[in-house]
């Protein structure tokens, strides 16, 4: 078993195996970092940067899911950079994307004291032209998608081996979708259920919860 190192986060000293993350230090140490793309049973990406840490020495700030801790590094979880930096990208996510059905950015929103409004009634919205109900057992509504990637991971190799789920276009408009945008019983998804299941904002959901 290779030797464990010492490490600081905000303040508190302690030591962890040298191949840990900053995010399972953070939570060995019961220090809370919030997160939205990762998932426990995923390949974290690192795509949504809402695990930011200041890591002195850094120029930039790092994601705590993907950042594999050093030997005598000093990590600040809730500097006021990081706090300025995890509350602009809610407000961001907020602005453009409907968040009604996902109570856990809500409390995220609540915690890092986001102001869903901060962009204005004008801000461009993300807006795919309804519910997409084309199976007997979910439905899909790309309103509510912050493109966290997890349904993609889940139907790839990660989990199912499915490969059902991609993306079309790009930037703004990205868009989680199948191949050619294909009606999900003509793809080769097999409704398994995880990607309903790892969703955390609603934008999949199973029809008995309509
Ligand atoms: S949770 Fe780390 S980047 Fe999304």
């Amino acid at each position: 078993m290779p030797e464990k190192i010492w490490i600081t986060i905000d303040g508190k000293s302690f030591q962890v195996a040298p191949d840990v993350t900053v995010l399972e230090a953070a939570r060995e140490a019961g220090v809370h970092i919030p997160t939205l793309c990762f998932h426990e049973r995923l390949t974290a990406n690192a795509v949504c940067r809402l695990c930011v840490v200041e890591w002195r020495g850094s120029r930039t700030l790092v994601p705590a899911c993907v950042a594999t801790v050093r030997p005598n590094a000093v990590i600040r979880t809730n500097s006021p950079r990081v706090k300025k930096v995890r509350r602009t990208i809610l407000e961001m996510l907020a602005s453009a994307t409907d968040l009604s059905e996902a109570p856990e950015l809500q409390a995220m929103m609540a915690e890092c004291d986001a102001d869903p409004e901060r962009f204005g009634p004008d801000a461009k919205r993300r807006a795919f032209g309804g519910i997409k109900d084309d199976n007997p057992f979910y439905v899909r509504d790309y309103d509510k998608c912050v493109l966290c990637w997890r349904c993609v991971q889940v139907c790839a190799e990660d989990v199912q081996f499915t490969f059902a789920l991609g993306f079309n276009k790009r930037g703004f408009d990205t868009e989680i979708a199948t191949f050619f945008d294909h009606p999900m019983p003509e793809t080769t998804c097999v409704f398994c259920g995880n990607c309903v299941a790892v969703c955390p904002t609603g934008a999949l959901k199973p029809k008995t919860l309509l």
